[in-house]
C-alpha cells in the first residue's frame, strides 16, 4: 500500500488500497457526524492558513478537526507571495508547527504545499496550490462517485467528463489521477485549446474534445463542470473569449442519461443555472456533504489516530 502518509501533498500519493482505506474510515465518520463528533482528536490542533480565498475548504477541515475533537487557529490574511521566497515561507511554517499538530494550507503558487513539508515537523495537507492540485477535493470527488457506482465501476465502463478550465483547474489535476485507479474509467477533457488539459496530467487513452456536444452529454455517466478561472488569467481579453464558452441550462443537463450525475467543485460562477440544483442529476451539494467525512478520515490519519 502506497500510504506513508505523513502529508497528503499530491494524488500520486494514493494508490486503490489506500484511497479505499480513506473512504472506508471515511463511512465511519460519517456516523460519527451523525452522532455528534468524537474525542478522538482531543489535544489535538490544526492550523490552516489560508492564502487564496476559500469557503467549502477552510471551514469544511475546521470543521472536520471540531467534529474530531480537536480545536482549531486559522491564519486567512497573509499577503503570501512575499512568503513563498525562500526562507519567509520556511519561518511561518517552522513557527505555525511549534503550535499546531497539522497544518493545512492553500496558497496562490504551485509547489508551496510541498516547500512546506520539507520544512514541517507536523503533517502538512494541500488545501489547494495555484494551479497544481488540490488532492483532497479530489478524494472528496472520487469518494462521491464511488459512493454512486460501486456497483458498476467494476464491470462496467463509466465516462467520466471534464468540461470548462482544464488548464488552471486544480480539482480536475488532482481527481483525473485518482479517477485512473478504477480500471474501467474512461476520460473525456472537454475545453478550447487555451484551456484544455496540461500534458502531465493527460494520458494517450484520454479523449480531447473543445466542444460540449449533445453526444458527449448523453453518453456520460459523470459531467464535471467547472468554472473558469479569472484571476488566473495572465490577460482580462483572454479570459473574455471564453467566459461563456459553457453553459449548462435545464434542457441540456436532462439531455443526460440515465442515472448520471452533474458535478462541480464550486465556486459556480455562471456554468450552470440555478434551476437545474433541483434535477436529480445535480450531484454539486452531495460532493460538499462529503467534504466533511473525508477531511475528518485524512485528519486522522495524518496524525496517526485511525
Ligand atoms: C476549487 C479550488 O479552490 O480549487 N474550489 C474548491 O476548493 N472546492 C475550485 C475553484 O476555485 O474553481
Amino acid at each position: 500500500m502506497k500510504f506513508p502518509l505523513q502529508h497528503i501533498i499530491a494524488s500520486s500519493q494514493f494508490d486503490i488500497k489506500a484511497m479505499m482505506n480513506v473512504f472506508s474510515l471515511a463511512t465511519e465518520m460519517e456516523e460519527i457526524v451523525q452522532k455528534g463528533g468524537t474525542e478522538l482528536a482531543k489535544h489535538h490542533i490544526l492550523a490552516t492558513l489560508f492564502y487564496e480565498p476559500s469557503t467549502r475548504t477552510r471551514l469544511s477541515f475546521e470543521t472536520a478537526m471540531l467534529r474530531l475533537g480537536g480545536a482549531v487557529i486559522s491564519e486567512t490574511d497573509i499577503n503570501f507571495s512575499s512568503a513563498i521566497k525562500g526562507e519567509i515561507l520556511q519561518d511561518t511554517i517552522r513557527v505555525v508547527a511549534s503550535y499546531s499538530d497539522v497544518i493545512a494550507i492553500r496558497s496562490k503558487h504551485k509547489g508551496v504545499a510541498l516547500l512546506a513539508s520539507q520544512c514541517s515537523s507536523v503533517p502538512i495537507i494541500n488545501g489547494g496550490d495555484g494551479i497544481g492540485e488540490h488532492p483532497t477535493q479530489a478524494l472528496l470527488d472520487c469518494f462521491t462517485i464511488y459512493k454512486q457506482f460501486k456497483q458498476q465501476i467494476n464491470h462496467h465502463k463509466i465516462k467520466v467528463a471534464f468540461v470548462g478550465d482544464l488548464k488552471y483547474g486544480r480539482t480536475v489535476h488532482s481527481l483525473c489521477q485518482l479517477l485512473r485507479l478504477f480500471s474501467n474509467v474512461e476520460i473525456t477533457f472537454v475545453a478550447p485549446q487555451i484551456l484544455q488539459i496540461p500534458d502531465e496530467y493527460k494520458t494517450p487513452h484520454d479523449v480531447i474534445e473543445q466542444d460540449l456536444t449533445q453526444t458527449i452529454l448523453q453518453q456520460a455517466d459523470i459531467v464535471y463542470m467547472t468554472r473558469i478561472q479569472k484571476e488566473r488569467f495572465q490577460s482580462l481579453a483572454d479570459y473574455e473569449k471564453v467566459e461563456d464558452i459553457f453553459h449548462l441550462s435545464v434542457s441540456k443537463v436532462q439531455q443526460m442519461k440515465q442515472g448520471a450525475i452533474l458535478m462541480h467543485p464550486f465556486p459556480r460562477v455562471k456554468e450552470i443555472d440555478l434551476a437545474v440544483d433541483a434535477l436529480p442529476q445535480a450531484y454539486y451539494f452531495e460532493q460538499v456533504k462529503n467534504g466533511l467525512p473525508i477531511r475528518m478520515a485524512l485528519i486522522a490519519k495524518v496524525l496517526g489516530l485511525a
